[in-house]
Parts: structure tokens; C-alpha cells; sequence
């Protein structure tokens, strides 16, 4: 069925300002373009971006062609009264920020893909949005393409929401399937991935596991209803993983993955992004490459599994997109009946406190290189067993690494069941200064994701 476009009910279309025409402005430009019809058919009304702002106003130009009017002033957009909904695509905390709350101060809704600065200043911007009464939408904050915000915030909001486990960055989840399936080290597929175009422009961001940390952190205040907390979050990398655990690890039946995880405790709730080993038979340890994957447990439902790209062009534009729709449906609503930013009424949050690492419950992978020695085995378990730590496997392997006048030498691996993070800690102490223990031992936490 098509719309009635008669002069009756014509509306005027909603008029978009770009912040920013890079890789997901020019994808989101070049979409709204070819599906217009579609996506006019959709929100009842069609949506144009009638301006961009960019430093480089060539680049815009030439992304945009004659129609569009271009600026090198971001705030040129921001002032000019046609302007509807203004989209930030520049990133970071910086500059970014200070336009979007102009924007929002400016009545104009607000589409933006920036997770660090909605995990950092979040807060900050959803307040000022809701005292003015417009919108600033963020799909494509998270997950690119996958459209895990909406799912959270409306498709599972009968549920109590147990835990989520995530691979929510490309980048990482590319270099960890490469070190694992062609054996190679960690630099040489860094730089392949960086060529690639997932990394982000610091790529420091996803090896550390920060631009992962900034997606977990807007997850866990929409999944359960507390404030955006990126400073409590607990944050490793994969910098210090070798290829050596990796296959170990695959040996036992699981798959290094960069987890973000939030989960909900009695006490509270832990928010990591670590390494973590999961089980291979879980559909989410079989993501590979830049793909990204998002396993969402609810009370009601149980559980549910989001896959897709989580970076790129179109991927990302498809989620800015999705938003400029919802935006124009509900900007004529009553500011109560649209759906709140963070999934809860803002007056009905919880203050349910973000749990230190110490507290945190998990399953442990360790390998400690010992001496080839009667009773090596024996000392190391006692350890676990005086910190009540149960051991779930244990396997006694000649390192790869091993050789020449380190023949004597072994690679221990146990696999234990659920601690809190300070009992381990403790053990590993211990376990470290025995002097049959040659090198700092690896820990890399466990999911079983059941
Ligand atoms: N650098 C990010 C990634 C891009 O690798 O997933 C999308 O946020």
C-alpha cells in the first residue's frame, strides 16, 4: 500500500544535519538515498539530509554532491531553524560533546553513534535532553548494525535481564580469529586489521578493550536500569595473549574471545570486558572475523542471541537510519509516551552499586610454566585446594616454546569452577612464589555462558 501524498497530507520532510561525513556519514547519506521511498513509506514522511558540516568540506562535497549545502562550521547546522534532527558522527569526548549538548540546547533531536560519549558523559546528555524535551537516539552506539538497543530497550522489556555477554568489538574478534586460525602473532594481524578499517583511529581503543568497555557500559544502564558508569567498568585487553594459550584453550574446547560482560548480582552488577574463554559449542564462540555477537539472558525469554556487523559503512548507516525513522514518528508524541533514553523512567532507576573486580564471580583458565619436577603438581593444586577453588581439568602439556636448555620444563593448565576474583588472586600469589613456578602464570577468566 503506498502513502497519500496528496496536497491534503503531504507533510514537509523531515530536514537532517550531518556532523561529520566520513565512512558511516557518507553510508548514511548514500542509504537514506537509495531507500528513500522505502524509508519514507516507513516514518510517514520522507527525511533529507539538507546539510553537512565537515572540516574537510571537499570530502563532504564530493560525498554529497551540488544539492546538499555544506559547511565547515559544525555550528552553522546547529543554528539554522529548518534543521529537524542533527546527527554527530565525529566521535571522541571533545568537540563532539560540546555540540551535542548546543544541539539538544537548540531544541533539534539528536542521532549519534558515539559510545564513548554517551558511556563517559551519558548522563549529562540525557538529562539535558530530557529537560528540552527532544530525543538523541544511539543504535548505532552499539554493535553497529545489530540493532541490540532497540532489542533491550523495547522487544525484551518483559524481562528481567539476568546478564549479557557480548563480542562488541570487530577489531579485536578479527585478530584473535586470525591468531587462531593461522597461528600468527598478535602485531603483524593488528596492523592487518588496522588496513582493514575496524580498528578505530586510536586503535589503542580496541586492543585495551576500551571501545568494547564503552558499549558494555551503555548495555548495563539500559538492560538494568542504573546510570552510565564507563569509570567503574573493569577493563584488559588481548595485548598479552599469545598464541600459545589460544591453542591450549582450543585443545580443551573453547575459544579466547574479548567478552564485554554485565551481569546482575543480588549485590550489585559486574561490568568487565576481559578475555575470556568460552566454550566452542556455544554458537557465540563460532563468531569470527570482524562479526560481531550479542547473547542477552532474560527471565522470560531466556536466552537470545544478536549477530551481525558490528562496524563499516552501511552496517552502521542502517542503525542511524533506523533511528532518523523512530525520531520521526514520535517527535510530534508527548515527550512521556516516547520510550525513556536508558529503557526506565528516569525517576525509577536503580542504584544498585557496579561490583569492585574483587567480588566478581568467574571460572579461571591458568597456565603456570613449571619445573618438570615429582610434586610440582601436587604443590599447585594444594594451593587451590586450602583457597577452596575447585579444579575443573587439569592438563600437563611440552610447550611449543619449550626447548634446548628449557627441556626440563612444562606447561601446566588447570581449568577451575567458579571463585570470586579476590579468592583467586590470592591463590595465584601463593602460587606464583613457589620456586618450581618459572614465569608469571597466565590467568584468562572462563564464561560457560549456560
Ligand atoms: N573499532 C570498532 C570495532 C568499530 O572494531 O568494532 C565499531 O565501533
Amino acid at each position: 500500500m503506498q502513502i497519500d501524498l496528496s496536497k491534503e497530507t503531504y507533510m514537509k520532510p523531515i530536514q537532517v544535519g550531518l556532523l561529520g561525513i566520513g565512512v558511516v556519514g557518507s553510508g548514511t547519506f548514500n542509504v537514506l538515498k537509495r531507500n528513500h521511498s522505502e524509508i519514507e513509506r516507513r516514518a510517514g514522511r520522507a527525511i533529507e539530509i539538507t546539510m553537512v558540516a565537515d572540516l574537510d568540506t571537499e570530502r563532504a562535497r564530493a560525498a554529497v554532491g551540488p544539492d546538499v549545502t555544506v559547511v565547515g562550521d559544525a555550528r552553522a547546522v546547529i543554528a539554522n531553524k529548518d534543521i529537524d534532527i542533527v546527527i554527530e558522527l565525529i566521535g571522541g569526548y571533545g568537540i563532539a560533546k560540546t555540540l551535542v549538548l548546543e544541539a539538544i540546547a537548540a531544541g533539534k533531536h539528536v542521532v549519534t553513534a558515539n559510545k564513548a560519549l554517551l558511556a563517559v558523559h551519558g548522563t549529562e546528555i540525557f538529562a539535558a535532553a530530557s529537560a528540552k524535551g527532544v530525543m538523541v537516539a544511539f543504535e548505532a552506539a552499539v554493535a553497529g548494525g545489530i540493532p541490540i538497543i532497540k532489542a533491550l530497550r523495547e522487544g525484551l522489556t518483559a524481562n528481567r535481564i539476568e546478564w549479557i555477554a557480548g563480542i562488541i568489538n570487530g577489531t579485536t574478534n578479527f585478530i584473535l580469529s586470525e591468531m587462531r586460525s593461522k597461528g600468527l602473532d598478535f602485531a603483524a594481524v593488528l596492523q592487518e586489521a588496522q588496513r582493514l578499517g575496524y580498528a578505530e583511529a586510536d586503535p589503542t581503543f580496541d586492543i585495551e578493550g576500551v571501545d568494547a568497555a564503552h558499549k558494555a557500559t551503555i548495555m548495563s544502564a539500559i538492560a538494568f536500569g542504573i546510570p552510565v558508569q564507563f569509570g567503574k567498568a573493569y577493563v584488559e585487553g588481548i595485548t598479552q595473549l599469545s598464541s600459545q594459550d589460544i591453542k591450549y584453550a582450543e585443545q580443551l574446547g573453547y575459544r579466547i574471545k574479548l567478552l564485554g560482560i554485565a551481569k546482575r548480582r543480588p549485590e550489585g552488577i559486574e561490568l568487565r570486558v576481559h578475555p575470556s574463554l568460552v566454550p566452542t559449542k556455544r554458537l557465540i564462540a563460532n563468531v569470527e572475523g570482524a562479526m560481531n555477537a550479542v547473547m542477552v539472558q532474560g527471565d522470560a525469554v531466556g536466552t537470545t542471541l544478536y549477530y551481525g556487523k558490528g562496524a563499516g559503512s552501511e552496517p552502521t548507516a542502517s542503525a542511524v537510519i533506523a533511528d532518523l525513522v523512530d525520531i520521526t514518528r514520535l517527535h510530534t508524541a508527548d515527550a512521556a509516551q516516547r520510550v525513556p533514553h536508558l529503557a526506565f523512567q528516569p525517576n525509577a532507576m536503580s542504584d544498585l552499586p557496579i561490583l569492585p573486580m574483587a567480588q566478581v564471580v568467574t571460572s579461571y583458565y591458568l597456565r603456570l610454566r613449571v619445573a618438570d619436577q615429582t610434586g610440582v603438581l601436587a604443590k599447585v593444586t594444594g594451593i587451590l585446594a586450602e583457597a577452596d577453588i575447585s579444579i575443573d581439568a587439569v592438563l600437563q602439556r611440552e610447550s611449543d616454546e619449550v626447548g634446548g636448555s628449557e627441556a626440563n620444563q612444562t606447561d601446566l593448565i588447570i581449568l577451575t569452577h567458579d571463585c570470586t576474583e579476590a579468592r583467586m588472586d590470592a591463590a595465584l600469589v601463593r602460587m606464583q612464589a613457589l620456586p618450581t613456578v618459572l614465569q608469571n602464570i597466565v590467568r584468562i577468566r572462563k564464561e560457560e555462558l549456560a
